[in-house]
């Protein structure tokens, strides 16, 4: 790995996140304090609280949290008077009012803090949807664009003992120069949708590391350790691995950095055997630890390599809803849940689409035993030539890959679902691919690729992205938007490249409880024979090394009106979004039992 590009990568993808700190690595692993809870809000479709009658900048914003000084003063806001809100949790679904709404919600939230002599403090976020701007006491204290993944901003200097104020605006307006772009199918859950808490850290302290197997090697674990303070350089850098009876002493160079390798014969983890151990990494006062898996990944012709074995990935696709209580998913309980359900369909595999999921997701399915497919929302009809969404783009997927690249479960990182193919689309994903590989050499690449007809019957996937790919996924639809159920019997698949295939999306439409002949659309049936036709046919697909049928449950989207059907549920969940297993549920599981007990 070169260190010096990873570097510079790192401080390239920091740089255009706009005035935000490097992210910290493990926030779960430091001494924070939690500041999730009830927030107090004011919805501001106008901008009223951001812009002046001008629609200028305003210098007086809502940010402020002002108070009338006399009683002739004029302030038409009160946060401490205005509705609460949770946080973590989006607002579309805390408040009927906000279902749909789209714009700009202001949260304040104030806090005492007493900061530890020697210590720095950070204001950490797990994601805001989507364009969210901070604030603390007054001060702006930068902007972070995109809606899933985390980011945080240093407040060493701002902080006081009493009476702080936190304000956020987060806005969910979409915009076609963004990632996503303005068309979506799912929910545009806007608001402070996961944990916001305060991290305090030692002067100099270990602000990210990469511990994993190095590529190609199932016994030497290979990274790299970077420290942030004035005494980054030249410090002493422990790693340990106590039950592997492994603790090695590394240095930073002149910026911090300590590349590490070193010897281990590690229990690798994998779906039968999801190992982790603790991992220690101390650097002068700091220490942070983590339950980390390893295990190798890697491509050979058509097949995918876990631990030097051809895998099979039996997989689902799973968008970030907590089916029972709707709205975004953000807990652990809500992650043991919809995974849980995963390794009942007799999954080893999930592809959290079409955006990086909460971290409860990536540390439950590392323990679980489920390899992941992880994905930055660049979906359908992106701005490919405008160099701001390019950039915003990079930056998401440094953001995914830097918290969680040392998560065993994820072995694809996924730059693009659904593109429509061109010149422009083609440099703008490229360039996504070059820019994983830079931060993480470890993992295979891969994105939901186009495909097309030759003939009637002949599907040919061929996208030019997939030479820069190492896994080629592709969406169809044989039986839903194409043809009906029976066509899936008569095509062939045409296969390019020899690299391995992965059908990352099929499926079709029922309503939970909607019965009828197999050829009537939204029954259970009707998805039931769709899965069956299916399935035959991917049995045919020779390059074929796994599946996401499209999906684990029903999910809200915007897109689907259909009264007494739909309701702006996406139907094509094998659960709806009840709970309630629809027979296409148990096709699957026994395709999935049949797999297994081939070895697949
Ligand atoms: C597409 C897309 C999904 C969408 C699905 C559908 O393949 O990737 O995001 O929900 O089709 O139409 O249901």
């Amino acid at each position: 790995m070169k260190i010096a590009a990873l570097c510079a990568a790192f401080l390239f993808c920091t740089a255009t996140a706009r005035a935000q700190s490097p992210l910290l690595a493990n926030v779960g692993g430091r001494h924070s304090l939690s500041l999730d809870g009830r927030w107090q809000t004011i919805i501001d479709p106008y901008e009223n609280g951001f812009y002046d009658y001008r629609y200028q900048e305003s210098p007086n914003g809502y940010f402020k949290n002002a108070k009338p000084k006399s009683p002739s003063d004029l302030v038409e806001y009160d946060f401490d008077n205005s509705p609460l809100l949770y946080v973590p949790g989006d607002w579309n679904s805390q408040d009927e009012r906000l279902l749909f709404y789209e714009g700009t919600v202001w949260y304040k939230k104030s806090f005492d803090y007493t900061r530890r002599p020697g210590t720095r403090l950070f204001v950490h976020f797990g994601a805001a949807n989507y364009d969210t701007f901070v604030y603390l006491n007054g001060e702006k204290l930068g902007r972070h664009e995109g809606g899933f993944t985390p980011f945080d901003f240093e407040v060493t200097n701002l902080v006081r003992e009493r009476d702080n104020f936190l304000v956020v605006k987060v806005d969910n307006k979409r915009r076609r120069d963004a990632v996503p772009t303005l068309n979506t199918d799912w929910w545009n859950y806007g608001g402070l949708t996961r944990s916001v808490a305060l991290v305090e850290v030692p002067d100099t302290f270990v602000r990210d590391y990469f511990v994993q197997l190095k590529k190609g090697s199932r016994e030497e674990v290979a990274g790299w350790v970077k420290l942030d303070g004035p005494a980054s350089a030249n410090q002493t850098v422990n790693v340990e691995i106590p039950e592997a009876k492994i603790k090695q002493t590394f240095r930073t160079d002149a910026d911090g950095l300590a590349p590490l390798s070193l010897k281990a014969r590690l229990d690798l983890w994998s779906p039968e055997n999801p190992k982790l151990y603790r991992v220690v990494v101390n650097a002068g006062s700091d220490t942070v630890e983590e339950r980390v898996g390893f295990r190798s990944i890697e491509t050979r012709g058509t097949d995918i390599l876990l631990n030097g074995r051809p895998v099979f990935l039996r997989g689902i696709s799973i968008h970030e809803e907590s089916p029972l209580r709707g709205g975004r998913a953000f807990n652990d309980a809500d992650a043991r849940m919809l995974l849980t359900w995963a390794k009942e369909l007799g999954c080893n595999f999930v592809r959290l689409a079409h955006y990086p999921h909460n971290e409860q997701m990536t540390r439950v399915a590392d323990e679980l035993g489920l390899m992941v497919w992880s994905e930055v929302p660049v979906y359908w009809t992106i701005l490919w030539d405008d160099p701001g969404t390019f950039a915003n783009a990079k930056n998401q997927l440094g953001e995914m890959i830097a918290r969680d690249r040392n998560r065993a479960s994820v072995v694809l990182w996924s730059v693009a679902n659904e593109t429509p193919v061109g010149e422009a689309r083609n440099r703008f994903l490229r360039g996504l691919v070059e820019h994983a590989r830079a931060l993480d050499p470890t993992r295979l690449l891969t994105a939901a690729n186009e495909r097309h007809y030759e003939g009637p019957d002949t599907q040919v996937v061929d996208d030019p992205l997939g030479e820069s790919l190492d896994v080629l996924g592709c969406n169809e639809y044989v039986g839903w938007y194409d043809g009906p159920p029976e066509k899936a019997d008569r095509l062939t698949w045409k296969v390019t490249l020899g690299k391995p295939l992965v059908i990352s999306e099929f499926g079709g439409d029922a309503l939970f409880g909607n019965h009828g002949d197999k050829g009537q659309r939204w029954t259970e049936e009707y998805q039931r024979d769709l899965y069956e036709h299916q399935l035959k046919m991917l049995r045919r697909i020779p390059a074929l090394r796994g599946m996401s049928p499209w999906i684990l449950t029903d999910f809200r989207s915007p897109r689907r009106p259909l009264p007494r059907i739909q309701d702006f549920y996406n139907r094509k969940g094998l659960i709806s979004n009840r709970g309630e297993r629809k027979q296409a549920f148990y096709v699957l599981q026994s395709f999935y039992q049949e797999l297994a007990r081939e070895g697949k």
